[in-house]
């Protein structure tokens, strides 16, 4: 295999690549480096196949769905990963094959749900679930210190002792590890029962990144538009949220609400399926298509995508514009086909 990390800086993005295809992936790039993955791939001789993101970076805008514009690679996340345009989407136990690499998923929740580990011959790529030294924060996004703890002590900490560990993230200029000396030496973890770790999380109280929305923003919903005001930290959190079994008891009532989907056509056609009369307006034509629904302003409107993220942010879009009761299915159609509710495709 070969094998090389490309930043050099505290973001971390590794170049894998079967020698004999000289079929690659590249894990956590990062947008602004992407001339550089670039003149990486053709110094190495590598068609670029795969962009992986281990989740959603709230730190960084990710280079994958660049590089698959430029390259025609596809782009992999988790299952649970909230962005639109993801071409393969994967879960704990797959396998995705490189050329004659293969690469084995193990979801690692915790920083955030989508948030998965790849191993690759003898190297576990950890994202920010188990840093070297350290954890990923799990204060925002979603994120889940007990799941965490879950995730690196039963699924990371179990593999061979000597497994060479290559976090998304190093601050201390480290650069590699192995699971064996995480084991031992990780001042966050090692030798900590559940409740300490989660006890230790809980009093971190880290900053948020800078920058935060706008760069979540495009990473989780794939709007990059500067005449869009995206919704604040704090509007987003006030958007009403329902579980499925809610939605689905306001669809079968004598006035049901407006069930608005804002998805991309694909998807919304696509394996999830989508609810009965539900109206389609993808996210990104949301503020101009808004007019068409003015007549359901005093209505109640309930927005819904993939996994809840985009259409939150759809919700906070149309309470901006006057739109008086707007909630969100929590969980999105992932959860609502958890739940075994019924769909159309
Ligand atoms: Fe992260």
């Amino acid at each position: 295999m070969l094998f090389r990390e490309l930043n050099q800086g505290k973001c971390k993005s590794y170049l894998l690549a079967c020698e004999t295809t000289r079929k690659a992936s590249l894990i956590d790039p990062i947008r602004e480096k992407t001339d550089r993955y670039l003149a990486a791939l053709a110094y190495f001789g590598c068609k670029l196949e795969l962009a992986i993101d281990t989740h959603t970076h709230a730190d960084h805008r990710s280079g994958v769905f660049e590089l698959k514009e430029i390259t025609g690679a596809k782009v992999v996340m988790h299952r649970r990963a909230p962005a639109p345009h993801v071409d393969i989407h994967v879960q704990d136990g797959q396998t995705i094959d490189c050329g004659e690499l293969r690469l084995r998923v193990l979801a690692t929740p915790g920083h955030t749900p989508d948030s998965m580990s790849l191993y690759a011959d003898g190297k576990v790529f950890t994202g920010d679930t188990l840093l070297i030294r350290g954890t990923g924060r799990t204060d925002f996004q979603g994120g889940d210190p007990g799941l965490q703890y879950d995730s690196i002590t039963k699924k990371l900490f179990v593999l061979p002792d000597d497994t060479l560990v290559y976090p998304a993230h190093d601050y201390r200029g480290n650069t590699q590890s192995s699971i064996g000396e995480e084991k031992r030496l990780n001042p966050r973890i090692a030798n900590l029962s559940k409740t300490e770790y989660m006890e230790l999380m809980a009093k971190l109280g880290l900053p948020l990144p800078t920058k935060i929305q706008e760069v979540l923003q495009p990473n989780q919903t794939a709007l990059d538009d500067d005449r869009i005001a995206f919704p604040t930290v704090a509007e987003l959190n006030q958007v009403r949220q329902l579980n499925p079994l809610e939605v689905q008891s306001l669809v079968n009532s004598d006035s049901p609400p407006l069930v608005l989907d804002v998805r991309e056509p694909n998807e919304y056609s696509g394996e999830l399926g989508h609810i009965r009369g539900s109206k389609l307006i993808p996210l990104k034509d949301l503020a101009s298509r808004a007019t068409e629904l003015e007549a359901l302003k005093n209505k109640h409107v309930i927005a819904i995508c993939r996994a809840g993220v985009r259409s939150t942010t759809a919700a906070a879009i149309l309470t901006s514009l006057g739109f008086e009761h707007v909630s969100n299915l929590r969980g999105g159609m992932l959860e609502w086909n958890e739940h075994k509710l019924p769909v159309e495709r």
